[in-house]
C-alpha cells in the first residue's frame, strides 16, 4: 500500500511539509508521508484537514528523529490527538447535517481510531528513560501511518461523489 506515498517525482516531493525538505531520515528508511491526489476524496476542507493531520504526523517522526525529550514528544501526539477529535467531529457534523448513509459506520471508526491513538499514547508515557528511542518513534510513526491512510482510503473515499449536488 504505501507505494502510493513514495514518489521520484520532483513535483509531488515539493509537497512535503515545511522544515522537512531537507532532512535525512535514518530508521528503517522510512520517509515522510508525502500526500497525493489520489488521497482527495474531494471535499476542500476534509482533505486540508487530512493534509494537516499528515503534517502532524510527518512532525512527530522528524520530532522523534531529533532524539527529543519524551515529554517533548508526547507534546506532539498530544497535539495530533487534539487536532484528531477536532477533524473527527467537524466530519462527523458534515456527514450528519448531509444525510451521509456511512455516518455510523464512520462514527465507529473514529472512536475505534482514537482509542488505538489513547492506547500508544499511554505506551510511550509508560517508557522509563529520559528520551524516545528511535526503534520506538519508528514502530509510532508506522502505526500512525497505517492509521490515517486506512482511515482515509478505507472509510473516508466512500465519500467520494457521495454528495452529487454540493460543490466543495
Ligand atoms: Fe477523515
Amino acid at each position: 500500500m504505501w507505494n502510493i506515498l513514495k514518489s521520484n517525482n520532483p513535483l509531488v516531493n515539493k509537497l512535503r511539509p515545511i522544515g522537512l525538505l531537507n532532512m535525512k531520515f535514518s530508521f528503517g528508511g522510512d520517509m515522510p508521508i508525502l500526500w497525493q491526489d489520489k488521497l482527495n476524496v474531494g471535499i476542500s476542507f476534509v482533505d486540508s484537514q487530512h493534509q494537516y493531520l499528515v503534517s502532524l504526523i510527518n512532525t512527530i517522526e522528524a520530532a522523534g528523529n531529533c532524539s527529543l525529550e519524551r515529554d517533548l514528544f508526547l507534546t506532539h501526539l498530544s497535539q495530533l490527538e487534539a487536532y484528531t477529535h477536532f477533524h473527527f467531529d467537524q466530519e462527523e457534523k458534515f456527514q450528519l447535517e448531509n444525510k451521509y448513509p456511512h455516518y455510523e459506520s464512520n462514527k465507529n471508526e473514529h472512536i475505534n481510531l482514537i482509542k488505538q491513538l489513547a492506547e500508544i499514547i499511554e505506551t510511550i508515557k509508560k517508557e522509563t528513560g529520559e528520551s524516545v528511542r528511535q526503534k520506538q518513534v519508528g514502530k509510532v510513526f508506522d502505526f500512525l501511518r497505517d492509521w490515517l491512510i486506512d482511515h482515509v482510503i478505507g472509510e473516508d473515499m466512500k465519500m467520494k461523489g457521495a454528495f452529487p449536488d454540493k460543490s466543495f
